[in-house]
């Protein structure tokens, strides 16, 4: 059968539902409320939605928990309103990707609850349960550390056993050696896809399947895993993440994905390691995911050798038929502008790299505004993360912060700033919303960047139009620019894709220096990351279409300079 594979071409944009839009008035962001905002998210141009999870869940760890797989949780509102949102969505042309938590259920799920009854409940073997070790059992089964450090064990005194649990302890892991367990959890996925999504972002996928044998992991000296490295708290996890079965695993769910190809949906996997040991999901034969996310881009150094490298080993890592992700923010990770002093140029060059480079960007809520992380604190976070890390002494914090450590998740999740107007636009309730808004939504909003095309908003909004105007962007080849003398600081690239009229020539200036833009052939329209031309905003609010659509289009002259943190893409007509 013939698969479609228009994904490969879509931008993502991902909404965190408690505090994308508020449409009831209750403080917590919800379905009706994206709904309302779906005009926003069209004129700004983003193609695929996907939604961190809305289904039943008693939010301990805010959706990533779930009772219930077929149930939407009361305050983002009902079955009823989902399938409303998909109809919406797919009016709009766009797309719709649900979160998916496969690794493990709420401790609340009627699975579990039956689980953990009985060691003779028929769902017993649905969850990882084990003896004890030392001579009355209270010693944990093995040696193995939960993905946030400490023993991921927990015992139960009713059954006197211990579960496992990879996240936080009211996060059971599945069974999936358990076939029932498997099928039940793929009929889940096959029923949302039935009622119309367009795929899933995987949770946590690199911990799907533990080794059978229950073995100690190797020791290592690596004190916290990171992005690049799931080995930390001292200790290799050999046996509890990256298993082959779970890569294995990876090409069963594809094959459910691909038995929908019109239209096709998609996979995108969280799992965390170097981008040569990530590829293994995408399987030797881009048999596996369709994407995992690559969260290198969130640390690299905002140096131009620095991104050349990084899409250079990209490049290397996923080259055609896969596709690499680029990735900068989610509700895991601090505000990605505060790393660059909250300067929205800086910003609006790496949305360059983001919308101009290989792969299928994702963006994550309010960074289109250029929003930073909330200063709140964290002895009142609401985030579990931070609770389970309450004993660490304010003194440690820095160094922990510094190795890479990031469990006070609050203060990404803020509000979306809309307006500057009561509670910046999120919602119309006269308490608290569930988190604070930022201090800077007066500044920082949707409404004011709208009236000004030169703003962040604006050049996110412009890149993703060229992204559609041209297809060589969105899936085209790419040839990195090998310019000695100014690799410090100029990073530049081609994008080119056979058959097209268009090609597009790329130059960013990662200096606070103006810099001469190396010679070469004039182009027929260049487009700059400081301002909008007048041009492209009659081209994009009044569908005017722009000189250099027409075959005839005479070339213009190519600019000779970059200003600070300019980045430039340079159409050019193929001969
Ligand atoms: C990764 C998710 O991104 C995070 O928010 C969640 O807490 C854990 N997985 C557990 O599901
Ligand atoms: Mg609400």
């Amino acid at each position: 059968m013939e698969v479609r594979e228009d994904w490969k071409a879509t931008t993502v944009y991902q909404i965190y539902p408690r505090s994308f839009m508020d449409g009831d008035g209750d403080g917590i962001g919800d379905i009706e409320g994206i709904l309302q905002r779906l005009g926003y998210l069209k004129w700004l141009g983003v193609e695929t939605l996907w939604l961190s999870p809305v289904y039943a869940s008693p939010q301990r760890d805010f959706g990533y928990d779930i009772s219930d797989y077929r149930a939407i949780a009361p305050e983002y509102g009902t079955m009823e309103s989902i399938h409303r949102l998909i109809e919406a969505v797919h009016a709009q042309g766009m797309r719709l990707v649900m979160d998916m938590v496969m690794n493990h259920t709420s401790s609340d799920s009627a699975w579990f609850q039956a689980s953990r009854s009985h060691r003779d409940d028929p769902k017993r073997d649905w969850y990882l349960w084990r003896d004890g070790r030392g001579k009355d059992g209270k010693k944990p089964p093995n040696n193995w550390r939960a993905m946030i450090g400490g023993s991921g064990w927990h015992y139960e005194e009713q059954t006197q056993q211990w579960y496992w649990a990879t996240f936080l302890p009211f996060q059971p892991d599945l069974n999936y050696r358990n076939p029932a367990v498997k099928r039940a959890m793929l009929d889940h996925v096959r029923s949302w896809l039935d009622q119309g999504v367009d795929g899933f972002r995987l949770d946590i996928f690199n911990a799907i399947f533990k080794d059978a044998s229950f073995a100690d992991n190797p020791r290592s000296w690596r004190p916290f895993p990171s992005e690049d490295s799931p080995e930390g708290f001292f200790q290799r996890p050999l046996h509890t993440i990256d298993h082959p079965d779970t890569l294995a695993f990876s090409k069963e769910l594809r094959a459910v994905l691909d038995s929908y190809s019109h239209p096709s949906r998609f996979l995108v996997g969280e799992v965390f390691g170097s981008p040569e040991a990530l590829k293994r999901y995408c399987g030797e034969h881009a048999d596996g995911l369709h994407l995992v996310f690559l969260f290198r881009a969130m640390r690299t150094a905002f140096r131009a050798e620095a991104f050349r490298a990084l899409i250079a080993e990209y490049e290397q890592n996923f080259a055609p038929p896969l596709l690499p992700t680029w990735v900068f923010g989610n509700h895991d990770r601090a505000r990605s502008i505060d790393r660059l002093g909250g300067d929205p140029h800086r910003a609006a060059l790496l949305a360059f790299v983001q919308l101009t480079a290989r792969g299928v960007p994702f963006l994550y809520y309010g960074e289109e505004i250029g929003m930073t992380s909330l200063d709140t604190p964290f002895s009142s976070s609401l985030d579990p993360l931070a609770h389970h890390y309450g004993w660490v002494p304010d003194l440690l914090w820095p160094w922990m912060k510094r190795m890479g450590l990031f469990v006070h998740r609050d203060v990404c999740r803020s509000p979306m700033q809309w307006a500057d107007a009561h509670h910046a636009g999120f919602s119309g309730t006269k308490d608290k919303t569930w988190l604070p808004v930022h201090p800077n939504y007066p500044r920082v909003n949707v409404d004011a960047q709208r009236k000004a095309p030169n703003s962040l908003l604006w050049c996110y909004r412009r890149l993703l139009h060229w992204r559609r105007l041209l297809p060589c962007l969105a899936r085209g080849e790419m040839r990195l620019f090998e310019d000695k003398r100014s690799r410090r600081v100029l990073l530049g690239y081609e994008r080119s894709l056979a058959g097209e009229a268009w090609r597009a020539e790329i130059w960013l200036n990662f200096g606070a220096q103006e810099q001469a833009l190396p010679a070469g052939d004039a182009p027929v329209a260049w487009f700059s990351s400081l301002e909008a031309s007048v041009e492209e905003v009659a081209w994009l609010d009044r569908g005017v279409a722009l000189p250099m659509l027409s075959e005839a289009a005479p070339l213009v002259s190519r600019p000779t300079r970059l200003r600070p943190f300019e980045g430039v893409l340079l159409v050019h007509r193929y001969e």
